[in-house]
C-alpha cells in the first residue's frame, strides 16, 4: 500500500496535470462559495486541498475534526488567476481531491497546534507531542539536527574520532549531585550517571585514540533555570600534545563552521580574550557580554578625600565606589532614576547614585558635593559627554561588581542597546584555580580537580592555593557560558598535590580517581580539551531563551517530566531486587 507521491511541501506547477497522493494532519477546512478548501500538513509543508462542497469526499471531510490523519488523491493543478500564495513553496497549485482515506482521528486538542498565541509551558510539555508539531518547534528541532551534522563532519575532517563513552560509570566530580543508578548485581552499590565523560576523555587521550569528540550526553542533579536542565547534551573534545591555543583554534573553526553552514554568517576570527579578572573589573561577571558598552569604572580615587561623605565612608571601610556611563540617558526623569534605583537595590545593591552630565560639569548631589576638577576627571574617567548619565554604586568589591554587573544586562535590555541578530563570542581566560568554599574554610575548583595550574604557580599550591592560576577557558556567547574547557594534569604527582588542596586526601584520592591517577603514571600525553554546552549554543544560534525549546522532551525546574510522569515510584519487588528500601515517605 501507497501512503504518498509527495509530501505537503513538494508540489509546484512542474506537477500540474498529475495525479498526486498526499497523506498528512488536516489543518484547515473552509467552506467558500460552494467548494471545501482544506490545508493538508506534515513536516515539509502545506498544501491546499479543494474539493465540491456536496461531493462524498467533502461530506467526509467536513465530519473531521482538525488534525485528523488522511490520505487523500486528486489532480494537481494551478490556483486560479489571483489565488496563488507566493509565500508557499506549493502556493501556484492545489490538489483536485476525489479520494480521501482517514487513518486516524483526533480528539478534543488541549493545545493549538496553528495558533501564533503560546499555549502555557505546562500544557506544551504535558502534550509535548502536539507541541512539537507547532512550525517553531518543527524548526528548532530541525535546526538542531543541521547543527549536529555541521559539528560531525567538521570533527571527522579535522581527523576527530567519535567514541561512546559508557553512561554507568563511577561519580565525575562537575559541581554538581549526582544521578544515581542502584545495581542489581552489586547489591548495595550504585553507578554514578555521567555529569560529563571528563574523566573518560582523558583515559581515551592516555589510550593513544589523540584527537576524540562526542556529542555526549551529561546528567546533573542540580538547581534548574532557562539554560540548565538535568540531562543535556555537550559537544565534548579532547586533544592530546595541544596548548590552549590549539584548542582554541579548533573551536574557532567549528563555530566559523556552524555560522555559515546554519545561519549563512561569516565568523570574524579569532574570537577576542579577556582576563577572568577583567571580565569581572569591567563587566561584574565571568561571562561578559559584548554586545554593548557600559562597562563598569572603578571610581575610587576620585571620591577618596573628595568630601562626599557617602562615598568615604564606604572606602574608609574597605570598600570601593564603580560607576557606569548611560551614553544619552542625562534627560531621564526623577522618576525614572528612582526607577533605576530601585532596579539597583532589587540586584543586591545598596543605592544607585545617577547623575546627569552637563556642559560644564555634573548635576546633582556630585555637581555641589565634587569641586569642577574632581567632576571633569570622574568624566573623563567614565568616558561620559554631556547628555549622559553616570550612575555609581558604593560597597564591597565583589557584592558591587556583581550587582552592577546584573544591572548593566538589565539596562541593556531596557534600554536597546543589543543589535538584534549581533553575536559576540569572547575567550575567558587566566582564571584562578581554586575559589574559598561559600561555608567558609577550604577551597575548591573554579572548573574541575584536572585542569593543570599555571605551571609559575605550582610552588604555591599549598602555601597560598587562592593566588594559583590555572590553565583553564570559557568560551562567551553574548554574554552565556557555552564552553568550558582546560589544559590537564598529565603528572600523577601533580594530580595528587591538586585534589589534596581541595580537600581529598591520598586515600580518598585513590579511592574515587583510582584508575586516573595510576593511569596517569603509564605514559600520559600532555593533552587538553573543552566540551561545549550544544543545548545553550543552539538556543542561541535559533534565538530562543529557554534550553526546553530546543530539546524534544526536556523537564520542567524541578526535573520533572509532565509527559511520561517520570520520575516515578517503583514496583516494590523491583526495590526489594536491589535491597533497596526509602526511609522518607515520597
Ligand atoms: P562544564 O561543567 O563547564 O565543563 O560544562 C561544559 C558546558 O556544558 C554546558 N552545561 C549545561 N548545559 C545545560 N544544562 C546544564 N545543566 C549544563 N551544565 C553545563 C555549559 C558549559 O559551559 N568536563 C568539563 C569540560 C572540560 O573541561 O573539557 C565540563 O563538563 O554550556
Amino acid at each position: 500500500m501507497s501512503f504518498r507521491t509527495h509530501t505537503c511541501g513538494e508540489l509546484t506547477l512542474g506537477e500540474v496535470g498529475q495525479r498526486v497522493m498526499l497523506s498528512g494532519w488536516l489543518a484547515r477546512v473552509r467552506d467558500l462559495g460552494g467548494l471545501l478548501f482544506v490545508d493538508l500538513r506534515d513536516r515539509y509543508g502545506k498544501t491546499q486541498l479543494v474539493m465540491d462542497s456536496t461531493a462524498e469526499v467533502a461530506e467526509l471531510v467536513r465530519g473531521l475534526s482538525s488534525e485528523a490523519v488522511i490520505r487523500v488523491e486528486g489532480e494537481a493543478r494551478p490556483r486560479p488567476e489571483g489565488m496563488a500564495n507566493p509565500d508557499m513553496t506549493t502556493g501556484e497549485i492545489e490538489v483536485a481531491v476525489d479520494s480521501v482515506e482517514v487513518y486516524s482521528r483526533c480528539a478534543p486538542l488541549p493545545i493549538g497546534i496553528e495558533d501564533e498565541e503560546e499555549p502555557g509551558e505546562e500544557l506544551r510539555l504535558r502534550y509535548r507531542y502536539l507541541d512539537l508539531r507547532r512550525p517553531r518547534m518543527q524548526r528548532n528541532l530541525q535546526f538542531r539536527h543541521r547543527a549536529l551534522q555541521s559539528v560531525r563532519r567538521y570533527h571527522d575532517e579535522h581527523g576527530f574520532i567519535e567514541v561512546e563513552t559508557p553512561l554507568l560509570i563511577r561519580s565525575t566530580p562537575e559541581g554538581a549531585r549526582d544521578y544515581l543508578v542502584p545495581s542489581r548485581i552489586h547489591t548495595g552499590a550504585c553507578y554514578a550517571l555521567p555529569q560529563s565523560p571528563q574523566l573518560y576523555k582523558q583515559a581515551l587521550m592516555i589510550g593513544g585514540i589523540d584527537r576524540y569528540f562526542q556529542l555526549a550526553r551529561c546528567f546533573r542533579d542540580e538547581d534548574l533555570r532557562r539554560d540548565r536542565q538535568p540531562e543535556f547534551t555537550q559537544i565534548d573534545v579532547e586533544m592530546s600534545f595541544v596548548s590552549e591555543e590549539e584548542v582554541f583554534s579548533h573551536t574557532e573553526g567549528m563555530m566559523r563552521r556552524l555560522f555559515t553552514d546554519l545561519l549563512g554568517v561569516e565568523l570574524r576570527l579569532p574570537f577576542p580574550r579577556i582576563a577572568y579578572s577583567d571580565a569581572i573589573a569591567r563587566c561584574g561577571s565571568d561571562a561578559p557580554d559584548l554586545r554593548f558598552g557600559l562597562e563598569i569604572q572603578r571610581s575610587d580615587d576620585h571620591f577618596r578625600g573628595s568630601g562626599f561623605q557617602a562615598f568615604e565612608a564606604v572606602l574608609a571601610g574597605g570598600g570601593a565606589v564603580y560607576g557606569m556611563c548611560g551614553k544619552g540617558k542625562g534627560e531621564l526623569s526623577r522618576r525614572e532614576r528612582d526607577e533605576l534605583e530601585a532596579l539597583a537595590r532589587a540586584e543586591g545593591l545598596a543605592g544607585l547614585l545617577s547623575v546627569p552630565v552637563v556642559e560644564d560639569g555634573l548635576k546633582g548631589v556630585l555637581g555641589k558635593a565634587l569641586p569642577p576638577e574632581r567632576q571633569q576627571a570622574l568624566r573623563d574617567s567614565c568616558q561620559a559627554e554631556s547628555g549622559d548619565l553616570l550612575m555609581f554604586a558604593a560597597g564591597d568589591v565583589d557584592g558591587v561588581l556583581v550587582g552592577l554587573g546584573r544591572l548593566r544586562r538589565i539596562l541593556a535590555e531596557r534600554w536597546g542597546l543589543i543589535q538584534p541578530g549581533r553575536f559576540e563570542f569572547c575567550w575567558v581566560v587566566d582564571p584562578p584555580l581554586f575559589e574559598p568554599l561559600p561555608e567558609g574554610g577550604g577551597v575548591t575548583s573554579v572548573h574541575h580537580p584536572f585542569t593543570a595550574p599555571a605551571p609559575e604557580d605550582v610552588e604555591r599550591l599549598e602555601s597560598d592555593p587562592l593566588s594559583v592560576g590555572s590553565r583553564a577557558y570559557d568560551l562567551v556567547l553574548n554574554g552565556v557560558e557555552v564552553a568550558t574547557g582546560s589544559i590537564r594534569i598529565n603528572d600523577p604527582a601533580l594530580q595528587e598535590r591538586v585534589l589534596a588542596v581541595v580537600g581529598i586526601a591520598p586515600d580518598e584520592a585513590r579511592r574515587r580517581f583510582g584508575f586516573l591517577l595510576e593511569a596517569l603514571g603509564y605514559g600520559a600525553p600532555p593533552h587538553g580539551g573543552i566540551a561545549i554546552g550544544f543545548d545553550r549554543l543552539v538556543m542561541l544560534l535559533v534565538g530562543e531563551s529557554s534550553i526546553r525549546d530546543v530539546i524534544a522532551f526536556p523537564k520542567t525546574n524541578t526535573a520533572y517530566s509532565l509527559m511520561d510522569k517520570a520520575p516515578a515510584p517503583v514496583d516494590p519487588a523491583q526495590m526489594a531486587e536491589l535491597g533497596l528500601k526509602f526511609s522518607k515517605e515520597p
